[in-house]
């Protein structure tokens, strides 16, 4: 028996608001099959908080959730399966690897309606209402979404112009000082348009799904995980520098950057403190994973960096591989393809305009190295690395655009402390 849409709707409103006064739920796992592919092997899934009518609507019950956000989000660079989309969306995001465990609790692949609209590049203003593009305007509110998934922050705090003045120099001599780089982050950080920004979008969802005829309805929103280990003496001669003599990764400057990820997990922390505050149950689960990520930095101890041998950093470096455990469908030839030196991606004189629009890392990244060679045609990229492969810099974004962004097992363990916080929540 198919019912219709709204049917459903109001089965679902119903089961939830009668229960909403019960602290216990009966327990349902999201997911058991994947729990033998789990590390730890010894957490188990928690189902999704206040999801009553999952386990009480039968067959027929859909649920669903929407992802929004940033290249965190999107997960870029995992898993590559073939060419990417325009919002280098990978095959191992939490987000997909969320909708992967919640269909197969349902039944099978595409049981779970999952609108992902994260995107590589995305700030705020891609996600409000009203803006190119916008991420909440192309959210279709008929499909069922029980939750949603966000991330957001780093585009618009200037995290690429910190990457690129202190630690890669694409833009070699007028990449800009580190320094101001991070003073100009800092202080976007600490603004109010920031926090006011992000609280505007959050509301913009809750009442795109009409938040108080689906109760059960929450944001959970992820924050970002420190780079470097800032403590060991081993990495304060190396340098990640795409030219020869780049930036040294001293510790003041791990630490500086690691500073700039606590002050904006501080600020979203904050920032869903005060949306949460004008309801009356929380609307909005900040889950911090960053403390998830120790060991597992760039610049551990006995690491000779940059280590791309090394699974056990749960970041991407330029070029470097993925770190997937059992990956039949990952294929690595995204990292040897490369662009023609006439693809407007790379041709300095027009290259800058489009990247900065797309605020996708890579093309940044490689319009930046266009623009240095044309300047200086004696330069010559970094030794000891990969970077010089083949003709050098013409491979695709994501190649560049993915550096300092969680690889599959970085995903997997934001994926299983979102887990964690939501079996938490329910707990309280
Ligand atoms: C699931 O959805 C994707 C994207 O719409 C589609 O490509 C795929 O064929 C679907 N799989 C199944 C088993 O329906
Ligand atoms: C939104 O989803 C509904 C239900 O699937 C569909 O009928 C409608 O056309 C969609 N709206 C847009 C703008 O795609
Ligand atoms: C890293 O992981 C890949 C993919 O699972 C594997 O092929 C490779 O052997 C691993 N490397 C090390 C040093 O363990
Ligand atoms: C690895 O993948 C293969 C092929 O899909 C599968 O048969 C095997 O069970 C997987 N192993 C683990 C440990 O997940
Ligand atoms: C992987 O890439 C190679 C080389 O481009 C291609 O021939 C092959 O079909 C790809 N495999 C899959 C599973 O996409």
């Amino acid at each position: 028996m198919r019912f219709s849409t709204p049917f459903i709707f109001l089965i679902c409103v119903s089961l939830a608001a009668g229960r909403l006064s019960h602290p216990v739920h009966p327990e349902v796992p999201v997911s058991q099959h994947v729990l033998s592919s789990s590390e730890a092997g010894h957490y188990r899934r928690p189902r999704i908080p206040y999801f009553t009518h999952l386990q009480d609507g039968g067959a027929d019950a859909r649920t669903g959730f929407v992802a929004f956000g940033d290249s965190y989000s999107a997960g870029i660079g995992t898993g590559l399966d073939g060419p990417e989309d325009e919002c280098r969306r990978g095959v191992h995001a939490h987000t997909q690897l969320i909708a992967e465990d919640l269909s197969a609790s349902q039944g099978g692949p595409n049981a779970t309606a999952f609108q992902f609209l994260s995107c590589t590049g995305a700030t705020t203003e891609e996600i409000l209402s009203g803006g190119e593009m916008s991420q909440i305007d192309t959210f279709n509110a008929s499909h069922p979404a029980d939750f949603a998934l966000l991330s957001i922050g780093g585009n618009d705090l200037g995290f690429f112009d910190v990457m690129n003045a202190c630690i890669f120099r694409f833009y070699d001599f007028y990449s800009g000082t580190c320094e101001s780089a991070l003073e100009k982050s800092r202080a976007s950080i600490e603004s109010e348009e920031f926090e006011s920004r992000v609280q505007i979008l959050i509301t913009e969802i809750l009442d795109k799904v009409r938040w108080e005829k689906k109760p059960w309805f929450f944001v959970t929103m992820t924050g970002y995980a420190r780079f470097f280990n800032e403590m060991t003496d081993g990495c304060d001669e190396m340098s990640f520098g795409v030219w020869w003599n780049g930036p040294k990764l001293k510790k003041r400057l791990r630490l500086q950057m690691n500073a700039l990820v606590l002050a904006v997990n501080a600020k979203l922390r904050k920032t869903v403190d005060m949306v949460n505050s004008r309801f009356t149950r929380d609307k909005v689960l900040f889950v911090d994973y960053d403390e998830e990520f120790d060991g597992y930095r760039f610049c551990e101890a006995s690491v000779t960096e940059p280590d791309y041998g090394r699974n056990d950093t749960w970041f991407f470096l330029v070029g470097g591989p993925d770190n997937a455990r059992n990956d039949t469908r990952a294929n690595h030839t995204l990292d040897v393809e490369t662009l023609s030196p006439t693809s407007i991606l790379v041709d300095p004189s027009s290259c800058l305009e489009p990247a900065r629009r797309s605020g996708d890392w890579g093309e940044l990244a490689l319009c930046y190295m266009a623009m240095a060679k044309q300047r200086d045609p004696t330069l010559q990229p970094a030794r000891g690395n990969i970077y010089a492969r083949g003709n050098g810099m013409w491979y695709v974004p994501t190649y560049y655009g993915k550096t300092f962004h969680p690889r599959t097992l970085g995903h997997e363990r934001v994926r299983d402390t979102i887990y964690e916080a939501w079996h938490e929540l329910e707990s309280r």
